[in-house]
This record gives C-alpha cells, sequence and structure tokens, in this order.
C-alpha cells in the first residue's frame, strides 16, 4: 500500500493508473477508522481497479468550540486496517498541504445545509463541501464512496455533484453497527462505560419511532416526544434535535408520509452523536 503525503504525489500515482485505463474508487474519511469505514473500502474494491481512500482532519468543517483538536488520530493503525481492506493507497495530505496560509475559496451548498446539523453546525457543511471538492479535484476518481450515517452529508454531496458538474458517481453505504445498534463512530471513543450504555439510546428512539409510524401514528410530534423520552431516560443525554423529515429534500413535514427520514443529534456527555433511519410510509 503507498502513503501519499501531497497533491503531487497523488497526480503521479492517479495519472499513472489513468493511462493503464484502471477505475479509481475514492474513500475520504478523517481516519481513526473502524468497521464503518472499511465497508465503504471494501465495496469500493468490488467496484474499482484502484482504491484511494483519504485520511484528514479536515478543520474548516469544526466549529471553534468544536473537537478538532482532541479528534482521534493514529496513522500506524490506519495503515493497518486500511490495508486488511484492501485499499491501494492512502492520502494523508497536511492542513497546510490542502489549505496554503493565501487559501480563500469555499463551496457551498444551500437549503439542504441550512436544516438538521447545518442548523446546530453553522459552517461544517460549508467545510466538507470545499475539502470533497478539493480530494475530488485532487483525485478525479470514477466513483466515491459516502456512508448512510451521515445521510445529511450525503444528500449534500450529490446535490454538490450534480450542480457543479463533477463526473463523478456517487455511491452511499448503509449505516453499520453494534450488536446494540450503535452506529460506529470514530467519536464513539470519547465515551466513557456508562455514557456508552446511554449512546444506545439514540438507536432505540429511532427504532421506537418506526415502530409508532408502522402501527399507524401519523403525527410527527407525538412521535418526537416518545423519541425523545426514550433518550432522557438515560444518564448524561442532552438532545440537540429529533428530526421527522422529507428524505429527499431534508424539510421538516407536517404529516408523517412517503419517503421519510428520522434524524437525531445527541449530546452524550460532552459527546455528540447522530444517527438516522430513512423509512418508506
Ligand atoms: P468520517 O466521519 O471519518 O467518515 C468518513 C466516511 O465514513 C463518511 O462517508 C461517513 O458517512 C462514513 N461512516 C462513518 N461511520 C459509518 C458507519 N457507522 N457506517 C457506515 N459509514 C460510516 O464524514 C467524514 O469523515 C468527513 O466529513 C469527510 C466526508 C471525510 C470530509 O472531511
Amino acid at each position: 500500500m503507498e502513503l501519499l503525503k501531497n497533491i503531487v504525489a497523488v497526480r503521479n500515482y492517479v495519472s499513472q493508473a489513468k493511462k493503464e485505463g484502471k477505475s479509481i474508487g475514492l474513500v475520504p474519511t478523517m481516519g481513526y477508522l473502524h468497521e464503518g469505514h472499511l465497508s465503504l473500502a471494501r465495496k469500493a474494491r468490488a467496484q474499482n481497479d484502484i482504491v484511494i481512500m483519504s485520511i484528514f482532519v479536515n478543520p474548516t468543517q469544526f466549529g471553534p468550540n468544536e473537537d478538532l483538536e482532541r479528534y482521534p488520530r493514529d496513522l500506524e493503525r490506519d495503515k493497518k486496517l486500511a490495508e486488511g481492506a484492501r485499499v491501494d493507497a492512502i492520502f494523508f495530505p497536511s492542513a497546510e498541504e490542502m489549505y496554503p496560509s493565501n487559501f480563500a475559496t469555499y463551496v457551498h451548498v444551500e437549503v439542504l445545509t441550512e436544516v438538521l446539523c447545518g442548523a446546530s453546525r453553522p459552517g461544517h457543511f460549508r467545510g466538507v463541501t470545499t475539502v470533497v471538492s478539493k480530494l475530488f479535484n485532487i483525485v478525479q476518481p470514477d466513483r466515491a464512496y459516502f456512508g448512510l450515517k451521515d445521510y445529511q452529508q450525503a444528500t449534500v454531496i450529490k446535490r454538490m455533484v450534480e450542480d457543479l458538474n463533477f463526473p463523478i458517481e456517487i455511491v452511499t453505504v448503509p449505516t453499520y453497527r453494534e450488536e446494540d445498534g450503535l452506529a460506529l463512530s470514530s467519536r464513539n471513543k470519547y465515551l466513557s462505560p456508562e455514557q456508552r450504555q446511554s449512546a444506545r439510546s439514540l438507536y432505540r428512539a429511532l427504532k421506537l419511532g418506526e415502530e409508532l409510524i408502522h402501527s399507524g401514528e401519523r403525527q410527527v410530534e407525538v412521535v418526537k416526544e416518545a423519541m425523545s423520552k426514550e433518550i432522557l431516560a438515560h444518564p448524561e443525554t442532552k438532545i440537540d434535535y429529533i428530526a421527522i423529515n422529507n428524505a429527499e429534500t431534508l424539510q421538516p413535514l407536517d404529516e408523517i408520509n412517503g419517503k421519510i427520514l428520522l434524524a437525531l443529534a445527541v449530546w452524550v456527555g460532552s459527546t455528540r452523536l447522530i444517527d438516522n433511519l430513512v423509512l418508506e410510509v
């Protein structure tokens, strides 16, 4: 496996692969890899000749009071895991490589970024779409892989690719979960054993919401209230948002109908976790 530390190295690697007529799959990550990331890599492996994974803790998508500094990092561990998933090359740029001091250009997707995590984390998606645009331009992949655990992120990226005519296919991958339903996340590392127990409340609340809807409940507030109670029954939890929105437009619903997104963001101690389910009603 190759470790490509700068943009020139990626360009050389990719131009060689393209000369040989090989297809390229890109898996963008912030590292501290887990099975969720690896499920993206495996899907990319199955669909492309070359798999490139980027590992970059992107400063522009973190707010001033967020966890950029303490975000977990472990390149040696990531290299082994990526190699195990048969990744061909890791792109591991420095912050200066991606954002030189005179950097001044950002990509902003409107509307879709104003709700859900976009409302709680101003500027977050601008950082995501900017870095992903840069990665797309640097790597020029045929396909790029995104997890549905970050459903809004995947939706925003698809919008951007269509609007800006990136010749790239966006492939989404289902959320990879622990046995008890907790979605894998690099941030789960922050949880104490007690908080890890409380973190189960996210998936439980989603499943409760799903159950109520499947048994005929159509009032948004009734479902949200039940989900909220389930979460708050666990110690150290605080709700950032619970949303029942249209799964395509991401806008809030008055009545539960069609393809819907149940999404939530919950603080467990000082760790913010997100999860979602998509239902056809
Ligand atoms: P990161 O949180 O490292 O996630 C990288 C990719 O892995 C994302 O597409 C995310 O949705 C996916 N992923 C994370 N946990 C998952 C799980 N449990 N199951 C399936 N997929 C999962 O998302 C980012 O990084 C960044 O915003 C990035 C796109 C790299 C831009 O900086």
